[in-house]
């Protein structure tokens, strides 16, 4: 079992009426951790590409809650998913350890992204080559 496999998109409640919408993101019911950290990315121009790391620790769920992304995830092991969020009820779960990129952003995206630890810098992986040593090394 890879880390990858366990990246899987959720589907948020909502909760609608002639009012307008809701959409409800939950711990433990919706997301798959305790939220510590909110933080959300705009204005990125479509030929920007975000992320570019691996957590050592933390999980992650993205949300488009305006507009829409696309996020490439790579196991390190030759394996890649792209997926495309562009519902504001729509999130993907990225668990630890894998490698995502965040690109094609629409004019009008807002990434919500709910994270599962305060943020450590030092838990980030940012280069590719010493993340798939890592996922080399790990598996042997
Ligand atoms: P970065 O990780 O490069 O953003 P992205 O994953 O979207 O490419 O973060 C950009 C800057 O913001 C960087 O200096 C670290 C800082 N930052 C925080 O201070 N706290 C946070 O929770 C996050 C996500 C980033």
């Amino acid at each position: 079992m890879h880390n990858i496999d366990n990246v899987r998109m959720l589907e948020l409640p909502e909760r609608g009426d002639e009012r307008g919408n809701l959409v409800i993101a939950e711990c433990g019911t919706d997301i798959p951790f305790d939220i510590k950290r909110v933080f959300y990315i705009y204005g990125s121009d479509p030929d920007v590409v975000r992320g570019c790391h691996a957590n050592r620790r933390s999980e992650f769920v993205l949300i488009n809650v305006a507009g829409s992304s696309k996020v490439k995830v790579l196991d390190g092991e030759g394996n890649e998913i792209i997926y495309i969020l562009n519902r504001p009820k729509t999130g993907i779960y990225l668990p630890n350890m894998v490698w995502k990129e965040m690109y094609d952003f629409s004019e009008d995206s807002v990434l919500l992204c709910l994270a599962s630890t305060h943020y450590d810098e030092n838990e980030y992986i940012r280069n590719l080559d010493e993340y798939k040593r890592i996922i080399k090394e790990s598996a042997q």
